[in-house]
């Protein structure tokens, strides 16, 4: 039998993601409740700050975070999360023993990836480019 002190599964993703995630938490049975909203600043892009209070609410409440989405072009806005920075805070939740993988819903912005031959376009796409850079989920 579960460890009773273990706590609801949990995903976490940013207020810009695409509906199909809360209908996905719906049909999986995760439930939409457990789908927690990450906060964006002015530009649309999730909030560390707010990502890592989530996580360290989680934690203590030993809930397992079967993923936590990073939304490289959000659809309505094309906004793009800080993915190096939470790979680096995946890496120090990990070595203080909390585990959780990185997802990359590219959906969108993934069509960004490949290298623009304009200069400015190739600056433009630069944040989608260093994002994608990384495997989708890790
Ligand atoms: C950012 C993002 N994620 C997910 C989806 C859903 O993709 P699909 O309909 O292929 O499941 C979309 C669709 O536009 C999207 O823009």
């Amino acid at each position: 039998m579960l460890d009773q002190r273990i706590g609801l599964p949990t995903v976490l993703a940013p207020s810009t993601m695409h509906y199909s995630w809360p209908k996905a938490a719906s049909l999986l049975g995760l439930g939409q409740d457990n789908l927690l909203t990450v906060e964006v600043d002015l530009e649309a892009r999730a909030k560390l700050g707010h990502r890592k209070e989530i996580l360290q609410r989680c934690k203590k409440e030993m809930r397992p975070v079967i993923l936590d989405v990073a939304v490289l072009g959000s659809t309505e806005l094309s906004s793009v999360d800080p993915l190096a920075s939470m790979l680096a805070l995946r890496d120090r939740f990990a070595r203080d023993n909390f585990f959780y993988p990185v997802h990359v819903d590219a959906a969108w912005g993934g069509v960004l990836r490949g290298d623009a031959p304009v200069d400015g376009e190739r600056r433009r796409n630069r944040g989608v480019r260093q994002g994608v850079h990384h495997p989708p989920t890790s």
